[in-house]
């Protein structure tokens, strides 16, 4: 979505991706001076409280250890606020167009009677401010700032293209009618749209900001995404209306028991012999416990209250039993990450 940002605005961002990617190579100077001394992956305890706990201990008057908790901490704090200062600065010039974008193809449905979870409306994820719905142009602060300008700059690889590349574990790609969970901004849903470019793409999240901007990502586009204010595990959509049910990076920042339901109401949701593909970040069981807590670590700092419960869960075992079969699971190579899901809804599931 064209934009130019000034000068100010720029700068601040580029200096956040500074502060981020030396926080990062500074985890790697500490992660090398727990190995000097004997703290390795097969000598951590195996609680990960106590685990950031003997950690903390043995790194205790490591400079480079405050460093890079200082470093994470600005930068978690501050990221949010300097893409809100940069929009700021373009604000007057950019709405319009912003505006113009509401019209077209793609729509939105809104209930009234909608009343967002608890688990969601009260927690500020990534230590922004004011949470998902903070201001009028949040999700266009999200998509185009917070996630192209500084999230894709500091994560390894090509975070666009982990969502065309998990499409390929789905054993077949002639799905017509697809749900969404967690549009927000759209990064996934523009991935399906370009894999399945004649289906119908029905996307659900409980931020209207979000959906605005996946609303003007989609008319930019030219495409006809239903958009609806919701939960993935409540959608309020009829059963066995879809052939795909899938989603991105959401399962970290939902509590446990909402996974549960997620997994039962895609199964609603699909017809038989429909896919399941959910995509989210690795398991703690799969990884050795130095990653593992250095994942655990990035959460704490980063404002992510339901990372450690969601990633300590086997979602094959969630998707089984919700009654999907042909379950499998793991990281896409070469790092693991993301992590993926597949289940089929048995076709003698119908009656
Ligand atoms: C990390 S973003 C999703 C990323 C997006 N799928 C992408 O590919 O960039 C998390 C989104 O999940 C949404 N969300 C949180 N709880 C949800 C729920 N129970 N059902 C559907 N969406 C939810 C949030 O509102 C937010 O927009």
């Amino acid at each position: 979505m064209d934009h130019f940002l000034r000068q100010r605005g720029r700068a601040l961002i580029d200096f956040e991706v500074g502060v981020r990617r030396a926080a990062n190579r500074m985890h790697m100077a500490v992660e090398g001076i727990l190995a000097a001394k004997g703290a390795l992956a097969e000598t951590l305890p195996q609680d990960m409280d106590a685990r950031h706990a003997f950690v903390d201990d043995v790194l205790a008057g490591a400079l480079v250890y405050q460093a890079r908790a200082l470093f994470g901490e600005w930068s978690a704090c501050q990221h949010g606020q300097v893409c809100e200062a940069a929009f700021e600065e373009i604000c007057d010039d950019i709405a319009p167009m912003l505006d113009a974008l509401a019209d077209g193809t793609t729509t939105i449905e809104e209930f009234p009677q909608f009343v967002p979870p608890r688990y969601w409306s009260e927690v500020w994820f990534h230590r922004t401010t004011g949470g998902w719905d903070a201001g009028p142009y949040s999700g266009f602060v999200h998509g185009e700032l917070v996630h192209k300008r500084y999230v894709s700059r500091i994560f390894p690889g090509d975070i666009y293209a982990q969502r065309r590349t998990v499409l390929d574990e789905l054993p077949r790609h002639d799905h017509a009618r697809i749900l969404e969970f967690g549009t927000s901004s759209g990064h996934y849903t523009v991935a399906l749209s370009e894999r399945f470019p004649r289906a119908m793409i029905v996307g659900i999240d409980p931020s209207i900001r979000m959906l605005e901007q996946a609303r003007r990502v989609g008319n930019a586009l030219g495409q006809a995404w239903q958009l609806r204010v919701g939960v993935g595990e409540d959608s309020g959509l009829p059963d066995e209306s879809f052939d795909l049910v899938t989603s991105y990076a959401i399962h970290h920042e939902l509590p446990p028991q909402i996974i549960a339901r997620w997994f039962a109401e895609a199964f609603r949701l699909l017809e038989p012999g429909g896919d399941l593909l959910m995509v989210d970040v690795p398991r703690y069981a799969d990884l050795d416990r130095l990653v593992a807590w250095r994942f655990d670590w990035a959460a704490k700092w980063g404002g992510e209250p339901f990372w450690r419960a969601s990633a300590q869960l086997d979602l094959a075992e969630g998707a089984r039993a919700a009654g999907f079969v042909d379950v499998h699971a793991g990281g896409i190579a070469p790092a693991g990450n993301p992590y993926v899901v597949y289940g089929r809804k048995p076709e003698q599931a119908h009656g």
